[in-house]
């Protein structure tokens, strides 16, 4: 946590320190000098500003997983190059120096790890290989596209608030055959992916110091555009259609955001009954909007528990197609290629109308001519590219599982129905369990994992604490490999 007086940050905990410290031990070199090189960069682009008071040196050592020595050093290093300052009773703080202010926010240690190349095996990104069908579709437009389509893909400005009306027709039509939800063209706004779209209608939906209601654990993603909007975070269980009722009657929040068809990082699917709860729930509460996330829904491992057949539970929005207040929201990203950027956003005309001028001022639209072929592949391969990704996921989610069995018996993890996560518990050692701790050790043995505090909204007992996430979208080879030296930190 950080805590602020007068407008400034006047402390911060080892737990948040870690987040924005990222992957710093990944690099050639002694650690300390590593720490307090990556310190003294956070100082100076002002993300550690001027007077924050650092955590104490074992309490540091103790997040970071390292020896007390190895932070005291570092702090030294730091004094020594008149980035800090240490008084006795009032611990180290950074000291001014020049910094650029506006580089102060808080991102989540997610996104602050993308940033940077490791020689780790990266279980962090969920993210997959380019499909070979949207591969040979970039390379040759001209096997889906004739020549006088082409040409009008180019025709206009190029500029598309609203997306390419091709691409609005297909994924309308993706989502009325696929996820038995009735959806017309003029009711999807093409977005530069999913993390876009639900961006968007955060910005649309939310004022500043409003409530948001998420599932805990959930996507980061929408955690750091909450935060960037500065929403009250309130947790619920996933899937817990109760708590969910609680939350809204409690916090009377202005948006409520779920991903009911495989649950990031959980992998879980909402049962039907509970869909319906949720769906009265937003009936009875038609100020606040439902984001229902489906970018996963088509992500079905086969041999998981569960009807796996097309999309195993259909949008909320499929169950009450009279509700305005119900908003679908989905990616491209998770089954052609994260590369192509192409989500959307489905709703009723109002919000269409609103998310599209929020998306003229974010960026003036997608990229046209791409948008013209992703909409003939939808048309064209949408089936073929499902069936292979899903072998694709299935074969390493096989390979991590199986790897995980045998080299970690004692951590605990729900067998996901869909996805590309594990959501594993590591198991309660001698003392508490702190899953960041474990996360820097492991980045030590070269293995990057994604530690639980980055889902969670911080509230509840465990805050995601005991819990890792690990994405199963490298190779089998990797992924035994990262399973046999995380069984070593
Ligand atoms: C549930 C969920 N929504 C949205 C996104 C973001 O998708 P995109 O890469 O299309 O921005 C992700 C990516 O991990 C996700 O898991």
């Amino acid at each position: 946590m950080t805590v602020p007086i007068n407008g400034q940050l006047a402390r911060i905990d080892a737990p948040a320190l870690v987040d924005l410290l990222g992957r710093w031990s990944q690099a050639d070199g002694s650690l300390y000098r590593l720490l307090a090189g990556r310190l003294g960069r956070l100082a100076d682009t002002g993300e550690l500003p001027a007077g924050l008071r650092l955590p104490p040196e074992r309490e540091l050592a103790d997040a970071l997983s390292v020896s007390r020595n190895t932070v005291a050093t570092a702090y030294q290093l730091l004094r020594d190059d008149g980035m800090a300052q240490t008084r006795q009773g009032s611990g180290t703080r950074i000291v001014p120096h020049r910094t650029t202010p506006g580089a102060v926010h808080r991102a989540n240690g997610y996104f602050t790890s993308m940033l940077e190349t490791s020689p780790a095996i990266d279980l962090t990104m969920a993210a997959v290989d380019c499909a070979p069908q949207v591969a040979a579709a970039l390379d040759d437009p001209s096997s889906l596209l004739s020549a006088p389509e082409r040409r009008a893909l180019t025709a206009g400005t190029g500029y598309l608030p609203y997306g390419h009306r091709e691409l609005r027709a297909a994924l309308a039509s993706l989502l009325t055959s696929r996820h038995e939800l009735d959806t017309s063209a003029e009711q999807i706004v093409v977005t530069t992916g999913g993390h876009q779209a639900i961006d968007l209608v955060i910005r649309c939906e939310l004022m500043p110091g409003q409530a948001a209601v998420v599932e805990d654990p959930t996507f980061p993603g929408v955690l750091d555009s909450l935060q960037r909007a500065r929403a009250r975070l309130v947790g619920v269980p996933p899937g817990d259609a109760a708590r969910l009722a609680a939350a809204v009657a409690t916090h009377s929040p202005a948006l409520v955001y779920l991903i009911p068809t495989h649950h990031n990082p959980v992998g879980s699917v909402m049962p039907a009954d509970t869909r319906q709860s949720v769906v009265a729930l937003a009936r009875q509460h038609p100020e606040v909007t439902f984001v229902d996330d489906v970018t996963l829904a088509e992500i079905a491992l086969p041999d998981a528990p569960g009807p796996v057949a097309g999309v195993p539970g259909v949008p909320l929005a499929a169950l009450a197609p009279d509700l305005p207040n119900l908003v679908t929201v989905g990616s491209l990203s998770k089954l052609y290629w994260g590369g192509l950027r192409t989500g959307w956003v489905r709703a009723p005309a109002g919000m269409v109308a609103r998310v599209a001028a929020a998306k003229a001022a974010a960026d003036l639209g997608s990229t046209a001519y791409q948008q013209g072929v992703v909409a003939a592949l939808i048309a064209a391969q949408h089936d073929s590219i499902v069936t292979w990704r899903r072998t694709w996921v299935s074969q390493r989610f096989a390979a991590l599982a199986a790897a995980l069995r045998s080299s970690l018996p004692s951590w605990t993890w729900a067998v996901p129905s869909g996805g590309l996560t594990i959501w594993a518990r590591l198991p309660d050692g001698a003392g508490t369990v702190d899953s960041s701790a474990f996360a820097q050790a492991a980045l030590r043995r070269g293995v990057a994992i994604v530690p639980g505090r980055l889902l969670s909204t911080g509230g509840g007992s465990d805050g995601g604490r005991s819990h890792v996430r690990l994405a199963f979208t490298q190779s089998p080879e990797l992924l035994r490999e990262a399973a046999t030296a995380l069984a070593g930190v």
